[in-house]
C-alpha cells in the first residue's frame, strides 16, 4: 500500500497516544525499558540513551552492558539500574520494551544478546551496531523478518496500528546502506524509497535519520520530520533518539506513533536549544533530553 508521504507538522498527530499521568498511576503504568549496548570504551552510548528514556517518562530504565569495565551506577542519574555484562539476567520478562545496539560492538556477546532480543516478544528498537550485525549476519536478519510476520499474523488489530509490528529500526544513511547492500550516496538519492524498502523487508518501522528524517511503516504509511537542525550533527544524538523512542515503546505507544513522536520531539528539543543560543554550534547530545521533558509536559 503506497500511502502519500505526510510532512509532520503537528504534535497533534501523536499527542493523544501519550499515557495520561493519572492520579492512581504508579511506575508500572509507564513501563520498563532495557537498553542493551556499550562494549568496552563505549559505555557512554547506552547511558545517554537511558538518561533520555528517564526524561521521556519511562517508569523504570535498565542498562545491560556488553563489555567489561562498565560503571556500577551512573552518578548523576542513580535512578538508572546498570547491569554488568552477562546474560540479560535482570529479567527480560519484566520489561515492556528493549532498545539494543548503541555502542554494542560486534563481538560474540553482542550477537547472542541480539539473538535473545529478537527471540523475545518484546517491542524492540534496533540501532547502530544491532543494525550492522543485521547487515552482516543473515541468520539474524532472517530471524527478525520472520518475527515480524508472526506478529502481524497473530494480531487481529493490525489496522489500528496496534502492536502488529513492534519493531523499530533507526539507521543513519550509512547503516541503511549496509542493510541495503548499496552505498550511502544511493540511500541519500532516495531516502523515502530506502526507508520503505527496509520497512517492507523487515516488517518493521524504519527511521532513516539525517536532515529530514523519514519514518516509514510496513503498512505503507510514511512521514518526513520537519524539526531538528545541524546542531544535531554531533556524537551521541542518535543514542538519545534511541532512548526517547524506546521509552515511548515502553509507555506502550504503537511503533509508528512512537517513532513519529520521538523523532519530532528530539528535533524540536534541538530547535528549542538553538533558539536560546545553546546551538547549533556546541549543542551536546546530553542537553536534549531535559528539553524533551519540558516540551512533553507542555503538550
Ligand atoms: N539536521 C537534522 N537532524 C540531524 C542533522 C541535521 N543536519 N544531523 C544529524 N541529525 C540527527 C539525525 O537525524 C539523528 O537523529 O542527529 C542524529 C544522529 O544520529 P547518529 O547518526 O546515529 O549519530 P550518533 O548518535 O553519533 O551515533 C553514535 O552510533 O550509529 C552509530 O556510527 C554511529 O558510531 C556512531 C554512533
Ligand atoms: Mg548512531
Amino acid at each position: 500500500v503506497a500511502h502519500a508521504v505526510v510532512r509532520l507538522n503537528a504534535p497533534s498527530l501523536f499527542v493523544e497516544r501519550f499515557p495520561s499521568r493519572s492520579f492512581a498511576s504508579h511506575k508500572g503504568t509507564y513501563g520498563s525499558l532495557a537498553v542493551v549496548g556499550g562494549d568496552t570504551g563505549m559505555c557512554g552510548a547506552p547511558i545517554l540513551a537511558a538518561r533520555a528514556a528517564l526524561h521521556t517518562g519511562a517508569g523504570k530504565v535498565h542498562v545491560a552492558f556488553i563489555g567489561e569495565g562498565a560503571p556500577p551506577y551512573d552518578p548523576p542519574f542513580p535512578e538508572l539500574m546498570l547491569h554488568p555484562p552477562g546474560t540479560l539476567g535482570f529479567g527480560l520478562e519484566a520489561m515492556d520494551a528493549l532498545a539494543i545496539g548503541c555502542g554494542m560492538g560486534h563481538g560474540p556477546r553482542a550477537v547472542s544478546s541480539l539473538k535473545q532480543a529478537i527471540a523475545s516478544d518484546l517491542p524492540l528498537l534496533l540501532d547502530a551496531d544491532a543494525l550492522n550485525l543485521l547487515a552482516s549476519e543473515t541468520a539474524l536478519a532472517d530471524a527478525l523478518a520472520a518475527r515480524a510476520v508472526i506478529d502481524v499474523d497473530g494480531n487481529a488489530d493490525a489496522e489500528s496500528g496496534g502492536t502488529a509490528c513492534a519493531c523499530i529500526l533507526t539507521p543513519h544513511p550509512l547503516e541503511a546502506a549496509r542493510l541495503m547492500g548499496c552505498d550511502a550516496a544511493q540511500v541519500q538519492r532516495d531516502r523515502i524509497g530506502t526507508a520503505r524498502a527496509l520497512a517492507a523487508r523487515f516488517g518493521a518501522v524504519v527511521v532513516l535519520k539525517g536532515a529530514g528524517t523519514v519514518i516509514a511503516s510496513p503498512d505503507g504509511r510514511a512521514a518526513v520530520n520537519p524539526t531538528g537542525n545541524a546542531g544535531l550533527a554531533t556524537g551521541g544524538t542518535g543514542d538519545v533518539l534511541g532512548g526517547i523512542v524506546g521509552a515511548l515503546l515502553a509507555e506502550r505507544l504503537p511503533s509508528y506513533e512512537a517513532a513519529l513522536a520521538g523523532v519530532y520531539l528530539h528535533g524540536w528539543a534541538a530547535d528549542t536549544l538553538t533558539a536560546s543560543g545553546r546551538g547549533p554550534a556546541g549543542l551536546t547530545a546530553g542537553e536534549l533530553a531535559p528539553v524533551v521533558r519540558d516540551l512533553l509536559n507542555r503538550l
